[in-house]
């Protein structure tokens, strides 16, 4: 099964000269075309500083994940893997599969210079398992401008009231109201940002992080659960299995409006050739106040028996934390960099907006996986899907969202 699901698993760049330095190879799972751009710039530099880089791509987060879990288990792990900034590594780390990067933390200041959910996520009994790359925001809303015009739509959407009345707009317009690629983790997302925006931090926090009952059961969280039903009413019928890459693309066609996603989705929109603030809008969240939910990638680096992986290791380490290097990747993949202090104006006016609102603490909270484990997280989404996909009642999806954050 995964045989088809290997995209590629190259050496970007190496000759056919036999290359001196240490050799990585690196799991992750940045396969759409603006991903690809992104994680060339990391290969390049890695090369421009005597390294080789094996690519390996695994379409599909989970997918890649097991691989990489797969190959730890059975003795050949990559010399590096990407991992959501996340408990997806608690495990491995629980087993002592993993480097510690304590040096490198103490060396950058981790501690001060990285978001509080990122420094509480990679630091596990007070040592450092993961080197975060970039910071992404999972539910802004995108917009296409030439849908927006075509639906008369002359102001971006600034309540949930409004994002469904621009909604129905686009539905009287022709258009598919709303891009969705029909995948367990992206309706995830739209839940995740309706419960932002419409319960606000502290309802957002009371579910996802501190898991409690008497939240989750309550009437905002039913109006929650019913908003993000009514969504699917925006949604065309081809949506089931579809790609999230493959729903920006509907924007930026002009034959969908809006998509709820990460801002990997501005690569989709960069590689066409799409201006923010022009061609297409982005929408942090609906209200000043909205909480900005902080999520990322992170590469850990299996322990190695090898000198010269752990050689490639440290290389890792240096060239793809550097300032330029940081940059250059996240301008194309969509992101911020992690470090708080990072210059960010390079970045596009997206990520700028993004970058100032996460400088606020109080708007700050971690994307779901942050706090959940990924038992957790599944049982979330499952519960989710079931409803988006069947005629569940919301009463009996309350209740599974509650059974499935009771563990
Ligand atoms: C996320 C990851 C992003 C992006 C996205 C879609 O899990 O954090 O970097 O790759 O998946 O592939």
């Amino acid at each position: 099964m995964f045989k088809q699901l290997f995209a590629c698993a190259m050496a970007f760049g190496a000759t056919s000269a036999q290359a001196a330095g240490p050799s990585a190879e690196v799991i992750h799972w940045w396969t759409s075309g603006g991903e690809s751009a992104a994680v060339k710039q990391l290969a390049s530099a890695y090369r421009a500083a005597g390294g080789t880089w094996i690519d390996t791509a695994i379409a599909g987060g989970e997918q890649a994940r097991a691989v990489t879990l797969n190959r730890m288990v059975g003795g050949k792990a990559p010399a590096a893997a990407q991992f959501n900034i996340s408990k997806q590594f608690l495990d491995i780390v629980d087993q002592d599969m993993l480097v510690q990067l304590d040096d490198v933390a103490r060396q950058e200041r981790w501690e001060s210079t990285l978001p509080e959910p990122i420094v509480n996520t990679i630091r596990i009994d007070g040592h450092y398992y993961a080197m975060p790359m970039n910071i992404h925001m999972q539910t802004w809303i995108w917009y296409s401008s030439a849908a927006f015009k075509k639906a008369g739509i002359a102001k971006e959407p600034a309540t949930v009231d409004e994002l469904f009345a621009a909604l129905d707009k686009l539905k009287a317009a022709g258009l598919v109201p709303l891009a969705h690629g029909g995948q367990a983790w992206q309706e995830h997302i739209l839940f995740a940002s309706l419960l932002a925006n419409m319960g606000g931090r502290q309802l957002y926090l009371q579910v996802m992080r501190d898991r409690e009952q008497r939240a989750i059961n309550s009437e905002p969280v039913r109006k929650v659960l019913l908003a993000f039903k009514r969504l699917q009413s925006y949604v065309d019928p081809a949506s089931p299995g579809r790609n999230w890459n493959d729903a920006t693309a509907m924007l930026v066609s002009g034959k969908a409006g809006m998509q709820i996603m990460g801002d990997w989705a501005k690569g989709e929109f960069s590689n066409a050739k799409m201006a923010p603030g022009v061609d297409y809008g982005c929408i942090a969240g609906l209200g000043a106040n909205s909480p900005y939910l902080i999520q990322g990638d992170a590469f850990v680096f299996p322990r190695s028996e090898q000198a010269e992986v752990r050689q490639a290791q440290k290389l890792m380490t240096k060239v793809l934390l550097a300032p330029a290097t940081q940059v250059s990747f996240n301008k194309l993949k969509g992101s911020v960099p992690p470090r708080v202090d990072a210059d960010t104006s390079q970045l596009d006016a997206c990520a700028r907006a993004g970058a100032a609102i996460m400088r606020d603490r109080n708007r700050q909270v971690g994307a779901p996986e942050i706090y959940l484990t990924p038992d957790q997280n599944g049982a979330v989404q499952d519960a989710l899907t079931a409803y988006w996909n069947t005629s569940m009642t919301v009463d009996k999806a309350q209740k599974a969202l509650a059974a499935a954050l009771r563990n």
